[in-house]
Parts: C-alpha cells; sequence; structure tokens
C-alpha cells in the first residue's frame, strides 16, 4: 500500500493536516475532468481519529478544489454488503460530510474480487 500512495502524491495533489507539530493525515485528489476530482486516498492518524481533524483537512482540501473550478467530487469506499466492520466508520464519515452515495460496483475493475464498491459523491455547487 505506500507504495501506491507514494506513487499517487507524485502525481496528485495532496494535503496534510498537522497537529502538534506533526503529521495526523493526509488526503490526495486526482483531476478527472475539468470540474470533476476523486478523492484517491485519505487517512488520519489511528490514535488521533474522531478529533475534527478528518473534517478539518476535508473542508481544507475540498475549499481548495472548489476554488479551482470543481464541481463534483468523488470518493469510493468498501460498500456495507461486504459487512467489513472497519469500513463503517468511513461510511459514516463520508455520508456525515454531505456525501451521497450513488452506486455499488462489485466487482470494481482494479480491486480485488469480494470488495463491493461504494461510491460516494458529493456537489461543491450547482452544476445546472
Ligand atoms: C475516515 C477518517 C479519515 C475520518 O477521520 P477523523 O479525523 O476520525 O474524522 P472526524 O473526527 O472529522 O469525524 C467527523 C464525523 O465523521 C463521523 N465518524 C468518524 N469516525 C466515526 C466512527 N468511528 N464511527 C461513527 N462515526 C464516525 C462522525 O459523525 C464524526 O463526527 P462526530 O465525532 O462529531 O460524531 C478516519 O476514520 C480514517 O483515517 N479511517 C481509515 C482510513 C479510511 O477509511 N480512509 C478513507 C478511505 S475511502
Amino acid at each position: 500500500m505506500p507504495g501506491h500512495v507514494e506513487h499517487a502524491a507524485a502525481s496528485q495533489d495532496g494535503w496534510v493536516v498537522v497537529d502538534a507539530g506533526t503529521v495526523a493525515g493526509f488526503a490526495l485528489a486526482e483531476r478527472k475532468s475539468p470540474a470533476g476530482a476523486e478523492i484517491s486516498w485519505m487517512a488520519v492518524d489511528r490514535p488521533r481519529r474522531r478529533l475534527g481533524l478528518g473534517t478539518l483537512l476535508l473542508n481544507r482540501m475540498l475549499g481548495d478544489l472548489s476554488a479551482d473550478a470543481v464541481s463534483v467530487i468523488e470518493v469510493k469506499t468498501l460498500d456495507r454488503s461486504s459487512g467489513y466492520e472497519p469500513y463503517e466508520a468511513t461510511r459514516a464519515f463520508w455520508e456525515r460530510s454531505g456525501f451521497v452515495q450513488v452506486d455499488t460496483i462489485d466487482p470494481l475493475p482494479g480491486w480485488p474480487a469480494g470488495n463491493p464498491a461504494a461510491i460516494y459523491v458529493a456537489a461543491l455547487r450547482p452544476t445546472r
């Protein structure tokens, strides 16, 4: 996994949240079209979760992307039908942050079999 992050970090826009002088989380976004982007990676240091740092990071990232003409943002995560408990927090975070699940894709190209993908989107401004 770290290899993937390094690759993405070299070619995508990245943000970090700093807390008590150390990096507590990061996020990467990939532009998919002039007005569309995907959050490709995001994580907060486990002991520092649930303190609002993810929200701080997300709000800054979405603000910057919106200022750079992005209107719609996507994120893919593990669908609830997987029954995998650790991702309940992840989906709760996206849903609490205003993301709407618009699809479930299984198998998603590039993802290992047995990992149903939940496709979430959020509007940063009206598109019509
Ligand atoms: C998803 C993640 C980035 C959230 O970061 P965070 O700093 O903990 O998020 P916040 O503290 O800003 O949480 C904001 C809200 O999300 C929801 N939420 C976050 N974690 C939750 C949990 N474990 N259970 C239920 N709701 C949760 C809550 O509504 C929370 O608000 P509240 O604490 O006032 O109730 C973090 O859990 C993480 O790194 N997870 C592992 C990696 C991951 O799943 N990345 C995303 C891949 S798509």
